[in-house]
């Protein structure tokens, strides 16, 4: 009978698929493994094939930045521009794509188009640049795929500059877009308390993420975080806490540059640089806009911040609350922004919108131009933010320095723009088309020399791996130092790697964890010196080539002992870059605080990471290396039969035929005649004993027993484990082996997501 039900079978009352409570309101603290399948290919409709290197360089560029550049001075009646130029908003949504960008891991920055997705798209602080991503629709259309959400973005970042007068300093293009919202980063606490209010200002809650009081010595920001308050691309403009307060908003200004690998002179051009354009927009209080783009309703078509107010655009338009200029001309690349921060006096006062803002107290100051309405002329505005490089005096000078010579504050605001925005592009060979800049100068680019060689071929390859062999260094020494130099290796934002031979530079060598491969390097700088020394047939062959080929020595002798000869492939081509060609600072940013590959953990773990856990970096460590969770186990697994870990220590190396590449590892794990007791309060550390016996068989750490605590994990383990599993387990050992090798591989890879 259907009487007083509903008459539908299927009827959903309470919930749909991936309503709350989900996993993780139920179990808060469960490893989130499946993070590693994030945006994979069953996302990505452009298939495994897709080459988009290929498509790219089939666009004219000459031909796109034109459509871009007469774009830019049009003006459409759905979001007029601001002075008939769309230029100054493009260039705030290309320097938002590319703000996230923190060094501590290297995510963020704008190399997957992540501005499209929650939650940055729906951060305070992107307010609006959703319409100029959907103008650029069309533009969008007529490139189609060969043309990337990223790459147009920053593409169109740089035609407003170049229309507004300013010269840049190059585009590469090669950024390939994300399919799906990333459901991982750490962005830092807050964003629930901004969910439960409609008063913006609660945005100063940032409680949270800083340590101590602005003032004291020890005043920083939690890492890897950049921003200083959730749902910002850097600082609160109205000054720390909202307070107006510029010394304060110095301060913060310095910490989260610097975060985003910017200095002092970087951060006064990108900032004096960027306000030399455009204008800030707060004709209506915050609580009147509504919901961003993740909350609109669906007639919003993800677009967010509708403004009931007038037109809710043009002249009514409110995006951060503070309302006006900097400069009398907003469209022109000119030294203005800084001559009148420096020649007036500012005070305090407020926008329409409520915000704090500062306006000249002379009256008589340059006014600027209405952006809508003929005739009009209004004071020209600071933020907080801006009045800070004035009152800080190590801004002050790079200011100074800039206002006496504007091309110099030219030069250094189109390099930081080309930094800013191609940052996380990494390895050279990842940037497509005509405008390019490579420069040795230029050391965040992680420079790698020409190779100016013949490469070895497969005689030689063979030959020096005797002479590998030869040296008489173990299975574990070489594959530990190989996984050592490839592991550095991060996909967020394309640094480390075996190529270059940096592990053999400060500061890789004198890591802790890397300590064991000194000897190694040692021992392969010589074969490196006997093949490479009078040859005539114009071969050589790089450290970081025969890192990585020792690594292969070592792999094929271990499946060999498992009965098993497998060839472990070899690419040869990476070259020994200098220690000149090396910043120290930034490569320090790759040292690992816990390595759970290698046995690693910091000594000062628990008060650098507070409140991680080592399985909790691991899962982190196995996503920058972009690891699928089989590749985890496995890899692990692998490293651990042949003895891997940093410190040439026990722990997890549950066998007793170190060197064979066998599934010890894993029976001996899943063993149910083995129990585990924690050694140590804080239970890092734990022994493996004989249920019966009592004996003590294995001790093992967190990054061991996760393997076969998860679920998810566990069920990986089971099926390498089983009768058929070993064969597949030295297989599938190979495979990922090669593809850690070769993370970094771009000039043989090319640009296939799924590569
Ligand atoms: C606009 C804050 C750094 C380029 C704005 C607005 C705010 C802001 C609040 C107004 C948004 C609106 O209401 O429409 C800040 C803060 C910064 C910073 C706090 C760092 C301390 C930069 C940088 C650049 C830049 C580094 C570029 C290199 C722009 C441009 C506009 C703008 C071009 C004008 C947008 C338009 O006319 O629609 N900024 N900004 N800003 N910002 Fe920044």
């Amino acid at each position: 009978r259907m009487e007083g039900k509903c008459p539908f079978g299927g009827d959903r009352i309470g919930g749909a698929q991936g309503s709350p409570p989900t996993l993780e309101a139920w179990y808060p603290h469960r490893l989130r493994v499946e993070v590693l399948h994030q945006n994979g290919l069953a996302a990505d409709p452009l298939g495994p094939d897709f080459d988009y290197a290929a498509e790219f360089n089939k666009i004219d560029l000459a031909e796109l930045k034109r459509d871009i550049k007469a774009f830019l001075t049009t003006s459409v009646a759905w979001w007029p521009s601001d002075y008939g130029n769309y230029g100054p908003q493009m260039v705030r949504m290309a320097w938002h794509a590319a703000g996230t960008y923190r060094i501590a891991d290297g995510r963020g920055g704008a190399g997957t188009g992540m501005q499209r997705f929650a939650p940055i798209s729906s951060w305070w602080d992107n307010g609006n640049t959703d319409k100029s991503r959907r103008l650029l629709q069309p533009i969008k259309h007529k490139y189609g795929n060969a043309l990337s959400w990223a790459d147009l973005m920053v593409l169109t970042g740089n035609c407003a500059l170049e229309i507004m007068g300013l010269p840049t300093y190059g585009f590469g293009g090669g950024r390939l877009d994300a399919w799906e919202a990333d459901n991982a980063t750490y962005w830092g606490p807050e964003v629930l308390d901004m969910e439960k209010t409609d008063d913006v200002s609660k945005m100063t809650a940032r409680d949270k993420r800083w340590r101590g009081q602005n003032g004291d010595p020890d005043y920083d920001l939690e890492n890897p975080l950049a921003a200083s308050h959730q749902a910002l691309i850097y600082v609160n403009p109205e000054g720390s806490n909202g307070d107006g307060d510029p010394m304060g908003s110095a301060r913060d200004i310095r910490i989260t540059f610097t975060r985003m690998a910017m200095n002092d002179e970087e951060t006064v051009a990108l900032i004096a640089g960027g306000h030399a354009f455009g204008k800030s927009h707060g004709m209506t209080p915050s609580r009147d806009i509504g919901p961003p783009p993740e909350m609109a309703p669906m007639e919003a078509m993800g677009l967010g911040w509708h403004n009931p107010r007038g037109t809710g655009h043009g002249k009514d338009t409110m995006t951060n609350g503070i309302e006006g200029s900097w400069t009398p001309d907003p469209t022109r690349w000119d030294n203005s922004y800084l001559e009148n921060l420096f020649r007036f006096e500012w005070k305090q006062t407020k926008s329409p919108a409520g915000s704090i803002q500062w306006t000249p107290e002379d009256p008589d100051a340059p006014k600027t131009p209405d952006a809508h309405v003929a005739g009009q002329m209004n004071p020209l505005m600071m933020m907080t933010t801006d009045i800070a490089l004035k009152v800080d005096p190590e801004y002050r000078k790079v200011c100074e320095k800039f206002l006496a010579d504007f091309d110099a504050f030219t030069q250094a605001f189109s390099k930081a723009w080309y930094k800013l925005t191609h940052r996380d592009m990494g390895p050279r060979h990842r940037y497509l088309g005509p405008e390019v800049t490579i420069e040795d100068g230029l050391l965040w680019q992680d420079p790698l020399p020409e190779r100016d060689y013949d490469l070895v071929g497969e005689a030689e390859i063979a030959d020096l791996k005797a002479r590998i062999r030869d040296t008489g260094l173990s299975v574990s020494d070489l594959a530990f130092t190989a996984f050592s130099a490839a592991s550095t290796y991060r996909d967020s934002d394309k640094r480390g790697g075996a190529n270059g031979g940096r592990l053999a530079l400060e500061p890789q060598r004198s890591w802790a964890v890397n300590r064991r491969t000194l000897p190694v390097v040692e021992a392969l700088r010589g074969v490196m010196a006997a093949f490479n020394e009078g040859r005539g047939d114009g071969k050589r062959v790089s450290l970081a080539d025969l890192i990585v080929l020792g690594g292969c020595v070592a792999v094929e002798q271990a499946a060999g002992e498992a009965g098993g000869e497998l060839r472990v492939p070899f690419t040869p081509g990476r070259v020994d870059t200098t220690q000149d060609l090396t910043d120290i600072e930034m490569f320090t940013w790759l040292k690992p605080v816990a390595d759970g590959f290698r046995n690693y953990v910091d000594e000062g773990f628990g008060e650098i990471a507070r409140g991680v856990s080592p399985e909790e970096m691991f899962l982190d460590k196995a996503n920058l290396m972009k690891l699928t969770a089989p590749e985890w186990t496995v890899l692990t697994a692998g490293l651990r039969a042949l003895g891997a870990n940093h410190d040439g220590s026990q722990t997890g190396i549950f066998t007793d035929r170190i060197g064979t590449l066998s599934t010890d590892f894993l029976q001996n794990l899943l063993s149910t005649e083995l129990e585990w007791h924690k050694l140590d309060d804080a239970a890092l550390t734990f022994a493996l004993v004989d249920r019966e016996t009592g004996e003590r068989r294995f001790t093992a750490s967190r990054n061991d027993l996760v393997f076969g605590s998860n679920a998810q994990l566990r069920s990986i383990c089971d099926a390498y484990a089983g009768r058929d599993g070993e064969e597949r387990f030295r297989h599938d050992f190979v495979r990922v082996w090669d593809k850690v090798m070769m993370l970094d591989r771009y000039d043989v890879k090319g640009h296939r997501r799924h590569a």
